[in-house]
């Protein structure tokens, strides 16, 4: 193989890894930082985000006043309209507990908008109004892609989960940015390591 095909098996082989967009439209890829935060005992160490069976008691740090685990990326990407599109891979390398959240958009007026958390059983869900987003796809070991489209101009939310719409919602006005990580819903238990992977923005 001469050289020119190397490179060309190289390049293709890093844009299939890469998260693309999905929906119709053009979409401009987008830069955004994050800060991490850690809560309770959740750690965060580059893509690997993990949070222990239980709570260690501390609610000190960025976000830990509820005292709920917490290793989380808040991204650095605000907006409060537009139309706007995360995605990203994640997977659970192991998992003893329920109800985490996986990715959040916050409503930096009115607190978390939507939650999209994970079940003991590998479903996918909405853990404000408690849908189904997607029924055992998140087991231990398995690679799922995750892309959400928010529409802020016209209120709009749909999530995608390897490729396919699974789930819409209407979305309330006010100014909005993304975390993906690991974080236990009212309800939800550790232990968990998931790590996410490509995450990438767009807009339109
Ligand atoms: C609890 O864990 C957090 C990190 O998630 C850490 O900053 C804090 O020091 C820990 N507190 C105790 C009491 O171990």
């Amino acid at each position: 193989m001469g050289f020119k095909h190397i490179l060309v098996a190289l390049s293709t082989a890093t844009f299939a890894l890469a998260a693309s967009p999905v929906g119709t439209g053009t979409w401009t890829s987008v830069t955004a930082s994050f800060d991490a935060q850690e809560c309770a005992g959740g750690v965060v160490n580059g893509n690997t985000f993990k949070l222990p069976t239980s709570p260690n008691g501390s609610t000190s740090g960025s976000g830990c006043s509820n005292g709920h685990l917490r290793a989380e990326r808040r991204y650095k990407n605000d907006y409060t309209s537009g139309v706007h599109q995360f995605g990203g891979q994640f997977q659970i390398t192991s998992m003893t507990g329920n109800k985490i959240s996986l990715k959040q958009t916050f409503n930096g007026d009115d607190g978390p908008y939507f939650i999209m958390g994970v079940k003991s059983n590998g479903d996918l869900y909405d853990v404000e109004g408690g849908a189904t987003i997607a029924s055992g796809v998140a087991t231990v070991g398995t690679t799922v892609t995750i892309n959400t489209i928010h529409d802020a101009n016209n209120q709009l939310y749909d999530v995608y989960v390897n490729g396919k719409k699974t789930f819409s919602t209407s979305a309330p006005g006010g100014s909005f940015y993304d975390k993906c990580g690991a974080y236990t819903s009212d309800s939800g238990t550790g232990a968990i390591t998931v790590i996410w992977s490509d995450v990438s923005f767009w807009t339109q």
